[in-house]
């Protein structure tokens, strides 16, 4: 697939830049451009191009405004010390949006076009690409419906988009453990339901959970399965792992209503060559709260793109607050971290291949 260039006459001057990348926090500033994809029933895919980032243009009855009909992803671009910018395990993230395609009944997009999209962006972007411990370039493909239309079916008209945003510690400032709020008001997802998607409308239903988390000092909100003996599915936009006594890695397993975390998988795989027992398993509140009255929970650490390993401090909820035990620096969370931002940083060899290079 070729991508026609438009490219911007009116990027951010290099002085704005080094000025953003020095402190860019999560989400907060965007490239110079954007790469698109568009998609008919009729034509399929065409009209591939990287243009100005700006405001997009779209008729007030396009349906994802109505309906919601909409999948994203994340992924990031890390420097490496020669220069190159390489990102990881892209292929999974162009998997797994099409499989959160199917499930919206959006198109699917042939992977080889994912990737192209974002090294096509990455290429006309790569000054943005930080080179700070920690830091990388931040890349959210998505995809929505925009054909104007308020029947309730399938839109025939759909824009594919990839946007890049300069990423330092998704939780601000340095690592630190961070507290979650336990949400037993609301469930994020239901059996049957759209929770293994990456969809917008996941995020929207978490956002009363996250509010209630923030106002108890929280940034994130840990959800059960309410209707599995309360068993813990995963964070608003993390999955989660516990390590018990003697090395052994928990981590719920893949219920129908948690996303297939691509650093969960990752880390399952260092875990196995780390000599760590590895469990994927039901893993409820009560065995959590068991675990820790007597001794044998070691540690609970948050994963995922934006969070990469993050280590869990205590669990809040209307019944108190559970304090988790402070983790040492031989701590399982944090070499399997060091391992895993080794790979995506270059300074670890990447023997699985997980690195693709963009630039
Ligand atoms: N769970 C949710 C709900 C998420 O939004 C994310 C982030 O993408 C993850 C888990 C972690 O997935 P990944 O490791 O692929 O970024
Ligand atoms: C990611 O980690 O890529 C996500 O989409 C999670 C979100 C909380 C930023």
């Amino acid at each position: 697939m070729e991508f026609a260039q438009h490219l911007s006459d009116h990027r951010v001057s290099e002085q704005e830049r080094t000025k953003i990348l020095q402190n860019p926090g999560f989400g907060n500033f965007f490239t110079d451009h954007t790469a698109v994809i568009d998609w008919s029933a009729d034509a399929g895919w065409h009209n591939a191009r990287v243009e100005p980032y700006g405001p997009i243009s779209l008729d007030p009855a396009a349906s994802v405004l109505h309906y919601g009909q909409e999948v994203f992803e994340g992924l990031k671009a890390y420097r490496h010390e020669d220069g190159s910018v390489r990102t990881f395990r892209p292929g999974k993230n162009g998997e797994r949006i099409n499989a959160s395609a199917r499930r919206l009944a959006l198109p699917e997009l042939p992977v080889e076009h994912f990737v192209e999209a974002v090294r096509q962006l990455v290429a006309v972007d790569q000054d943005w690409v930080p080179s700070g411990d920690g830091e990388a370039l931040y890349l959210r493909p998505f995809m929505i419906a925009t054909e104007a239309f308020l029947g309730v079916r399938p839109a025939r008209e759909v824009s594919f988009r990839v946007i890049a945003s300069p990423a330092g510690n998704y939780f601000g400032g340095e690592l630190h453990a961070v507290p979650i709020w336990l949400s037993q008001n609301f469930a994020r997802a239901g059996h049957g339901g759209t929770g293994e998607a990456k969809c917008g409308g996941n995020y929207a239903a978490s956002l009363a959970a996250q509010m209630e988390a923030e106002a108890h000092g929280c940034p994130q909100v840990l959800f059960l399965d309410p209707t599995d003996d309360f068993s813990v599915e995963e964070l608003g936009g993390m999955n989660v792992f516990f390590v018990l006594e003697g090395g052994t890695l928990v981590t719920p397993r893949l219920n129908g209503n948690i996303l297939h975390g691509i650093t969960r998988d990752s880390v399952l795989q260092l875990a196995r060559e780390m000599d760590l027992t590895v469990e994927e398993r039901k893993f409820t509140l009560d065995e959590w709260r068991e675990a820790v009255a007597n001794g044998t929970l070691k540690e609970a650490f948050a994963c995922g793109t934006a969070a990469v390993i993050t280590p869990i401090a205590e669990l809040r909820s209307a019944e108190g607050t559970m304090v988790l035990p402070e983790t040492t620096s031989d701590s399982v969370w944090g070499s399997i971290r060091a391992k895993l931002l080794g790979v995506q940083r270059g300074t670890v060899e990447d023997t699985h291949g997980w690195l693709t290079r963009l630039v």
